[in-house]
């Protein structure tokens, strides 16, 4: 089954022919053909094409564009357009631009620079979104709905503001609550009227914005992360209004968001209108493997490990870069097949047709300024495409069988990183992804997932820095262990709630009884300090370097697999494991060197029988997907070597129909194998016994 309405993986990307004349989007058309594209995302940015000013929408210049694809038997996603609006809607509210935090309002020039609860903007957007639709809602080759584009920013105004005390009303009940809650009288922060509460302003940040990624460090972290939480909501009410709009005339229309990683946001909240999730894949070009496909799986799990799409990626440069190098060759198709083998179930690009002027003049598409098609991208495009027609929808709505869950959570992120802590240097998708990379160099299937969710389909979890808690999530973690499963944290974590009260009564207060320990201090070592480990676990005796953090553990039952070298607390525990009900938890008090991190998870795995997708050379990644009890294996070549990969049996390569148990893959190569027979009992993820 497909997650939209086309039965196919989705090839193509946005297409922006308002930029361009009629005679321009033949030759387009033309391209598009060459390359067996089936879908076009439409009108990202173009409510100025059928409303340039105040008055009646006027969708001519749009129908013909979309009576060209379709005669053309291309599959259309529509966007909503929201995210860039006209210039006479900001001119006659100027509320609708966004406040910076210091106070100033944004003026044209950008996009996505709007105030997320503006009456004005949320009017002027379902009005236009109920006219798009009702005007589209018999367009049968819109397979879905894209609300707005990309979310960045925030917005300080004073209507924010007053929504915010709303939200915050409805959150708390009564001042006293929330005063309670904020623990309000550090350094006097009480309040004793709503009005007094405001949104974070720049004079209060501690550092501002520190690393260039957004986050606001403020001297009030709880009152942080509450409005970071609040402008969540506020973005997410912004896509239920355009859902709205679009269900009206469309009741079985699926609608979708794209995102990138960015910090300011809570991704389960601001994609809890889409029906499925999508993002925008864009690994820089230092990015190590692990990280690009960290990120698939992010992603996978913010759609709950189903399926997800992929709306962008640059076939070439990605011209925002400090240095874009040109993609080299077959490395376009063989990003895009990493997303794939991991959950994805479309290969879009940013865009169809490279811009003539603009901030993305050089940014790759598909149809570069020559506007030829026998270049080399051209030519790899076309493979691709008909690849793409090849695998045609074999393994469509198949899922991971993964037996690993990493836990990410979004608040945990906001409450390290919010500088209230004994380390400046917390990064805390970086301490997730240090345990995801040796399990990615394995080929062990990981699912991205929250603390509070269903976690009975697997046997190890781990969550690396887990510094934010609730009780309910604590005894779901607790539930999991007692069942038989395998918990491993770190440093840093079950610390504090919420709003950022920490858990009292020694950390990790509420997980210190199913680990067996309490931790009395917690050591912050400076860069270049290093402390060690000397192992002694019965089936791990070596020394290993430590750093970053140093918690100083009193065991309560634990067994110590491990102690410190060096330094005053020179021989107390760091590594430690419990039995708890039929399960074990392990406790990891420092940053060990990426040696242990290996030698502990492979132990771990290897006693729940934890096996990789494939055992491969090393640089060579391998997943599986299943569908209906048939398995299916791809094999992709990090490498800048030609690889032979030795499969564990008998497969069919789909893009070729021959069986094979080996298959070549040149650099930048992949394979997409398929099992000949039906799997009957087997339990992939697990040894078969
Ligand atoms: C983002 C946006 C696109 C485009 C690309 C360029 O992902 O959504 O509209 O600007 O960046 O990389
Ligand atoms: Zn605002």
């Amino acid at each position: 089954m497909s997650i939209t309405k086309y039965n196919g993986v989705l090839f193509g990307g946005d297409y922006c022919p308002e930029q361009w004349s009629e005679e321009t989007w033949m030759q387009d058309i033309k391209a598009m053909k060459t390359y067996h594209v089936n879908a076009v995302t439409l009108n990202v940015h173009s409510w100025c094409l059928y409303q340039p000013e105040e008055g009646p929408y006027d969708f001519t210049k749009l129908d013909a564009v979309v009576k060209l694809i379709t005669e053309n038997d291309i599959n259309i996603i529509m966007a909503t357009g929201t995210a860039a609006l006209p210039n006479w809607l900001l001119a006659k509210y100027p509320d609708i631009m966004s406040v910076h935090i210091d106070g100033v309002r944004n003026k044209p020039g950008k996009r996505v620079n709007f105030c997320p609860n503006s009456p004005n903007y949320l009017r002027e957007i379902r009005s236009m979104c109920e006219a798009l639709a009702e005007h589209y809602k018999n367009q049968d080759n819109i397979l879905l709905w894209h609300l707005s584009n990309e979310l960045e920013g925030k917005c300080y105004c004073d209507i924010c503001a007053q929504d915010y005390r709303n939200w915050l009303k409805e959150r708390y009940g009564t001042l006293e609550e929330l005063n309670q809650k904020w623990n309000t009288m550090f350094w006097g922060h009480f309040y004793s009227d709503w009005n007094q509460i405001n949104p974070p302003v720049y004079a209060n940040m501690v550092y501002q914005n520190v690393d260039g990624m957004g986050i606001d460090l403020s001297a009030f972290p709880t009152e942080t992360i509450e409005y970071l939480r609040f402008m969540s909501h506020s973005f997410s009410h912004g896509f239920e209004v355009e859902k709205e709009a679009i269900l009206k005339y469309i009741p079985d229309a699926i609608v979708t968001n794209n995102f990138q990683y960015n910090r300011n946001f809570d991704y389960d909240i601001i994609t809890k209108t889409s029906d499925v999730v999508a993002y925008d894949s864009y690994p820089g070009q230092d990015d190590p493997d692990y990280m690009t496909a960290f990120n698939y799986d992010l992603c996978r799990g913010i759609n709950k490990q189903e399926p997800f799409l992929i709306m962008e990626m640059s076939p070439n440069q990605a011209s925002w870069a400090r240095c874009a190098p040109v993609k080299r060759p077959g490395q376009a198709a063989y990003i895009a097949m990493g997303a794939i083998a991991r959950g994805a179930e479309s290969s879009l690009y940013f865009q169809i047709r490279k811009s003539r002027s603009g901030f993305e003049k050089f940014h790759g598409a598909m149809i570069e300024h020559s506007g030829r098609t026998d270049t080399r991208l051209a030519k790899e495009l076309t493979e691709y495409g008909k690849a793409l027609e090849k695998m045609s929808n074999r393994f469509l709505g198949s899922k991971l069988p993964s037996k690993v869950g990493i836990i990410m959570d979004w608040d945990c992120g906001w409450g390290v990183e919010i500088p209230s802590s004994i380390h400046k240097n917390m990064k805390y998708q970086s301490e997730v992804v240090y345990y995801y990379e040796w399990l990615f160099s394995q080929n062990i299937m990981v699912d991205v997932v929250r603390a509070g969710w269903d976690l009975s389909s697997y046997d190890l979890v781990i969550a690396p820095m887990l510094y934010m808690v609730e009780q309910d999530e604590a005894d779901n973690i607790h539930d999991f262990v007692k069942k038989g499963g395998t918990f491993i944290t770190t440093y840093y974590s079950g610390i504090a709630d919420k709003t950022d009260n920490i858990w009292l009564g020694g950390y990790p207060a509420l997980f210190s009884n199913m680990l067996g320990l309490w931790i009395e201090e917690t050591d912050a070592l400076k860069d270049n300090q290093k402390n060690a480990i000397q192992m002694t676990a019965p089936w791990l005796d070596e020394t290993f370097e430590c750093g970053f953090m140093c918690d100083l553990i009193h065991t309560e039952g634990a067994q110590i697999l491990g102690t410190y070298k060096e330094d005053f607390y020179q021989g107390s525990p760091c590594v430690t494991e419990n039995s708890y009900g039929k399960g074990k938890a392990v406790y990891i008090g420092s940053k060990p060197e990426k040696a242990l991190v290996g030698k502990l998870l492979e132990h771990y795995c290897k006693e729940k029988a934890i096996m990789p997708a494939l055992h491969t050379q090393e640089g060579v990644e391998a997943v599986v997907r299943i569908k209906d009890e048939k398995k299916f294996l791809f094999v992709i070549n990090h490498n800048k070597t030609i690889e032979l990969v030795k499969l564990d049996k008998m497969y069919k390569n789909i893009l070729n129909d021959e069986m094979v148990n080996i298959v070549e893959l040149s650099v930048y190569g992949y394979a997409v194998l398929e099992e000949d027979v039906l799997i009957t009992g087997k339990r992939y993820g697990k040894q078969s016994s």
